[in-house]
């Protein structure tokens, strides 16, 4: 057994910062507010309904995640956050009609108390995004102003940690350019203007300038590049992303791995969605598509190896649509067809008709990656990129050289295992207990 890492403890307030206060982020600070109520409970969230594994099977230790780990409590958690819009939580929540009005009127008084601060934008980076509730001045001021705002929430609401949760729109799709290189020109960029640094970039820069965590929830390009890992080392911020794994994605994380421990092939993958939320608007236009597009193409390829088994996946043919279709709202609905083949060659179908609520996916994953995050910080986790919390995400993001884990179940035993390993319990390596001592 390793020696357990020494934990700081939860004491005070959790401050859980969201730039983006739309349908996802509205329905995770609602759903909060009503778990605490007892009103509901915390469906889809590891770190609340989760249990784990500990020693070897006939020791029967299978404590609850939250039990094990010392995490901060739901009622210690304060919200807050930006957005272009000056809506407060409950009018987001009801824009998205996500959660049902009785629920939201049960607790609108908490919900009208949580407004956003001005947000850092620029509609060159969502087009089909605009409102004025926003910041002027250079980047760097922006940026600035947005450190300033993280200290004055954390002093007016008596706070004792900060975590940011990226919940805002789909930007444009960027590539890591010259002045993503190294810290030191990414923040000469802040002070030039340059037309390269998009919106989140500042967001998790200022965050991450001051040490505090942040997550990357879309599949913007935000912090992953050298200079702003270069930085999060430093500071010892941990940094993840990208994309919250939910929906179809999360469905082919689930499947595809099964496909492959069986050895069957798959010939081709179409995938068309329509939905009709703010998020599929802003995914209604082509750049913004294209980012997200990337992130919801690489799973397949990265979880069935086609280079290792081209027998099986070299030919598969990968197709992703998204629609807008504004009828729908959130209620997204996702079709899949599966064009599998078994032996000898013998073609087989599968069809998938998910009739999805996306944010209530999301919700739940963007209160464990804060909490974890949490902890990560509490238990002297280096800063940087933290891998252990790939299976939160669509496109996990990975140090250079490195190749993304998306298999949902590998994921997840990285996931315990290193809980485990913090909490100086034996990793569990599934390996027959008539092979090793004990
Ligand atoms: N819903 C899901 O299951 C899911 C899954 C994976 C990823 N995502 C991503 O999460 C993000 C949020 O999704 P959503 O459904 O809540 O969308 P939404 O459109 O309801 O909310 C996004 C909010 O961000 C605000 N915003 C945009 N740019 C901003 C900026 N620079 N600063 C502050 N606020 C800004 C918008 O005004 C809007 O209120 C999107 O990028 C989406 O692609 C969502």
């Amino acid at each position: 057994m390793a020696d357990k890492l020494d934990i700081k403890p939860a004491t005070g307030k959790l401050g859980i910062l969201t730039p983006g206060m739309g349908a996802v982020s509205s329905t995770f600070m609602a759903g909060v507010i009503a778990i605490r109520k007892g009103l509901r409970q915390p469906i889809g969230s590891f770190t609340q309904m989760g249990h784990i594994r500990l020693g070897k099977r006939t020791e029967d230790r299978q404590p609850l995640v939250r039990n094990f780990v010392p995490l901060a409590e739901l009622g210690d958690i304060v919200f807050g956050g930006w957005d272009i819009f000056p809506d407060s939580v409950y009018a987001a929540a009801l824009n998205a009609g996500v959660l049902e009005k009785d629920l939201l009127e049960q607790i609108r008084p908490e919900l009208e108390a949580i407004t956003p601060m001005p947000a850092v934008f620029n509609n060159y980076f969502v087009k089909k995004l605009d409102g004025d509730h926003v910041k002027k001045g250079t980047k760097m001021e922006m940026a600035e102003a947005l450190m300033q705002d993280m200290e004055n929430f954390k002093k007016e609401k008596g706070c004792d940690r900060l975590v940011v949760v990226w919940c805002g729109s789909t930007e444009i799709f960027m590539k890591p350019a010259a002045v993503h290189a190294d810290l030191a020109s990414f923040e000469k960029g802040l002070m030039e203007d340059h037309p390269d640094i998009a919106p989140s970039m500042i967001y998790a820069y200022a965050a991450i300038k001051k040490g505090i965590p942040y997550v990357n929830g879309a599949p913007n390009l935000s912090f992953d590049f050298p200079a702003l890992e270069e930085l999060a080392k430093e500071t010892g911020a941990g940094i993840c992303g990208k994309d919250f794994k939910t929906g179809q994605t999360l469905l082919k994380t689930i499947l595809a791995p099964g496909f492959k421990a069986r050895q069957l092939g798959v010939s081709g993958w179409f995938s068309t969605n329509i939905l009709g939320n703010r998020d599929g608007e802003v995914l209604d236009d082509p750049e913004s598509f294209k980012t997200k597009e990337e992130s919801k193409l690489s799973v397949l390829d990265s979880i069935l190896q086609p280079e290792l088994y081209p027998d099986l996946y070299e030919n598969l043919y990968h197709k992703v649509r998204i629609n807008y279709y504004p009828p729908r709202g959130d209620n997204k609905e996702g079709w899949d067809n599966i064009d599998i083949f078994g032996w000898c060659g013998r073609p087989m179908q599968i069809k998938i008709d998910f009739l999805c609520r996306d944010s209530i996916l999301a919700a739940p994953l963007v209160l464990d990656l804060a909490l974890l995050l949490d902890l990560g910080r509490r238990a002297g986790l280096p800063g940087g990129i933290q891998e252990w919390l790939s299976f939160y995400f669509k496109s996990p993001v990975t140090p250079v050289g490195l190749k993304a884990e998306h298999d949902l179940f590998i994921q997840q035993t990285k996931l315990k295992n290193t809980l485990r390993w913090m909490m100086g319990e034996d990793v569990i390596t599934h390996l027959g207990r008539e092979y090793y001592d004990g």
